[in-house]
């Protein structure tokens, strides 16, 4: 018997965020194991937390999973989920001042004034700023240059929401369930065992090699990450952990490209139609194929 709660989502994520996955995500609830389903499942793992959209849906749907664990290698972006853990009133309060102080100006000054809480932000790495910016810069984008300062262009919205109290407040709720820890993925181990449903959604996997090559920040995930990922889905899956893995699938570009089958031999693996809006290659954009990565059968909820 399924112990779905029909619930609404009350939360949902707080940042638009680089490879969010809100357009995949029904794919992705269609392919929740059983053992998620039927109770079994008493912890969440997410390594690569992101905008969280995923971890908003399972938290929300699954009230019998006692403890969340989501991670990122975003010191930024951990901080921010911890500040509106730990304080949430303070954050909106910060909020809806950034978003008065906004909202009152005419465009070219509001211009001026994003760029210099982009500076302010690179000084600071304040929170409630970072959430501002998120909220008014060029397409919702988090891109940092080599010196780590956030470099994004303004992005001319009409009336954008800066402080949406309501969802930031059931998002606080929400996380109380939840440890939000900044690092690596492979630190994710010791907190999973049989009982645990992990998500993984790393970068994506550069389409063409020489991209990989031509990157400069340290944390980069590259080709060496990703297989390192591919082990670290078998040693969670010797513990007994169920996993769901998402990556772009390289057949996209290159019908004879095997990385996944090579990589992740014996595991199910699923191509589904994604829509992804922004691509600067014609190839990506529209509707593309993703991956979906299990190591578990069973009837998907169609
Ligand atoms: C594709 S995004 C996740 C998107 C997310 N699922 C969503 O719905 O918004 C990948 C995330 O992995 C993080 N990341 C990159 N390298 C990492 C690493 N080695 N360990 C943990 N997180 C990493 C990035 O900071 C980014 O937030």
């Amino acid at each position: 018997m399924s112990i779905v709660a029909k619930k609404r989502c009350l939360a949902k994520p707080f940042l638009k965020w680089a490879g969010g996955k809100t357009q995949l995500l029904m794919e992705i609830d269609k392919r929740l194991s059983a053992e998620l389903r039927d109770g079994q499942i008493d912890t969440y793992v997410e390594p690569f937390v992101g905008g969280g959209a995923v971890f908003f849906l399972i938290a929300q749907r699954y009230e019998l999973i006692k403890r969340f664990y989501l991670f990122d290698i975003n010191q930024d972006l951990v901080n921010c989920y911890n500040a509106i853990k730990n304080d949430v009133e303070e954050l909106i309060e910060q909020l809806r001042t950034l978003e008065e102080n906004f909202l009152r100006r005419k465009e070219s000054e509001r211009e001026k004034f994003y760029y210099r809480m982009r500076e302010e932000f690179n000084h600071d790495r304040d929170f409630a700023k970072l959430i501002f910016l998120n909220k008014t810069c060029y397409n919702g984008l988090y891109r940092v240059n080599k010196k780590g300062d956030f470099n994004v262009p303004f992005g001319y919205y009409k009336k954008p929401t800066i402080c949406d109290a309501k969802n930031l407040t059931n998002v606080s709720k929400l996380l109380q369930k939840a440890d939000i820890i900044c690092g690596d993925f492979e630190q994710s181990a010791g907190y999973i065992d049989e009982k645990t449903f992990v998500y993984f959604d790393p970068p994506y996997r550069p389409i063409s090699r020489t991209a990989s090559f031509t990157s400069y920040a340290k944390e980069d995930f590259d080709e060496e990450s990703q297989v390192r990922l591919a082990k670290y889905c078998r040693r969670i899956d010797e513990k007994g952990a169920k996993f769901l893995l998402s990556n772009s699938d390289p057949k996209n570009e290159d019908p004879n490209e095997r990385f996944f089958e090579n990589e992740y031999k014996g595991f199910r693996i699923e191509t589904v139609k994604a829509s992804r809006a922004i691509n600067c290659k014609a190839s990506g954009r529209g509707r593309i194929n993703e991956l979906l990565i299990t190591n578990y059968q069973g009837t998907f909820y169609v």
